[in-house]
């Protein structure tokens, strides 16, 4: 399978590397605005391939989309990143417009694309792409709960010092303040995460998770790169391989959880048609709250953005 990067910043850089050394694609093009940028990077990248062992072609354009023609996956990355003290909805006016004539030059070439968008505000530049593509839903969508599940993993790891590879975690909503972590739906190798961890480091835990992306903004001067990328190149495995992992993922709901006309991450089945199913897990009225509280936050942005176009 063919699968197009844009934007050959640093997630998107990075995405493309994973994707490459996974050896599960066919191919792989990046492509960035910024002249020389891509082809500098892929000519990088490739160059690893004989240390990393890996053969995935790796071709890097300045802006040519007929490169990237005939895609079967395209990760949108394009876009302005947070600097310290900015919101990620903060991104939307420059953002929407990058991630609008991305997608139109990407469906020109590639019309029978899945869309895996990263560029932020997340949940409504998935929105953003899936209109403009006119695809069906179940080929565009959002990738953000893998990061902020991989966060909430990480620091469980840490916190109970074990291997993070046996924290199995689900979490819902937004990309942003109003997230939901399920500790009811958290284990550690099978044992409910609140039998390891103390309330109160749990409630901490959360809260760190939430503000996950800010830390690191406030660390760095601009947003992370490593566990975004790999997070995007995740997705792009499971419908590549047709694995039917089950990750969360930012999608366009029609009634489920009670929400419709609204991209928010849920639990689903990524395979070879994207989003093959969206996962109803039982909430309780706790939960169901919060999750409804953050489709609420991201509607609002939604409607900034539906003024922006109208
Ligand atoms: P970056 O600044 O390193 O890279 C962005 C790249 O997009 C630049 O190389 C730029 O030249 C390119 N670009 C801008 N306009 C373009 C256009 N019209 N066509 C093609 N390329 C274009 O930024 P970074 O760190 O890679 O972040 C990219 C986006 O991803 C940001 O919006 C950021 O907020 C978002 N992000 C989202 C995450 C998520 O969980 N969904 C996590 C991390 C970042
Ligand atoms: C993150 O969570 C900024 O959305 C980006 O790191």
């Amino acid at each position: 399978m063919k699968v197009s990067v844009i934007g050959a910043g640093n997630v998107g850089a990075t995405c493309a590397e994973v994707v490459a050394r996974g050896n599960y694609a066919n191919e792989v093009v990046l492509l960035d605005i910024k002249e020389g940028l891509a082809e500098g990077k892929s000519l990088d990248m490739w160059q690893t391939a004989p240390i990393n062992y890996y053969s995935t072609p790796i071709t890097g354009v300045t802006n040519n989309y007929e490169a990237t023609a005939g895609s079967n996956i395209v990760v949108i990355t394009s876009g302005l990143p947070r600097k310290p003290g900015m919101s990620r909805d903060d991104l939307i006016s420059v953002n929407a417009g990058i991630v609008k004539s991305v997608t139109e030059q990407v469906i020109k070439y590639s019309p029978d694309a899945i869309i895996i968008v990263v560029s932020n505000p997340l949940d409504v530049m998935s929105y953003c792409a899936y209109l403009t593509s006119g695809l069906p839903s179940n080929k565009v969508m959002g990738m953000a709960g893998i990061l902020d599940t991989a966060r909430y993993r990480a620091f469980l790891a840490t916190e109970i010092g074990c291997s993070p590879k046996d924290i199995q975690a689900l979490l819902m909503g937004g990309h942003g303040d109003t997230m939901v972590p399920l500790p009811r739906y958290t284990t550690v190798a099978g044992i409910p995460v609140t039998e390891l961890v103390a309330a109160d480091k749990l409630d901490a835990i959360i809260n760190r998770t939430i503000n996950g992306g800010g830390e690191l903004v406030k660390l760095m001067g601009t947003s992370a790169w490593y566990a975004p990328g790999s997070a995007a190149a995740q997705m792009v495995e499971s419908i590549v391989r047709d694995e039917k992992r089950i990750y969360p993922v930012c999608a366009w709901l029609t009634g489920e959880y009670g929400l419709s006309d609204v991209y928010l991450g849920v639990p689903a089945v990524l395979g070879k048609n994207g989003i093959e199913r969206i996962i109803e897990v039982d909430l309780n009225e706790a939960e169901k709250a919060l999750l409804h509280k953050s489709a609420g936050a991201v509607k609002e942005v939604m409607s900034v953005f539906d003024q922006m176009n109208a």
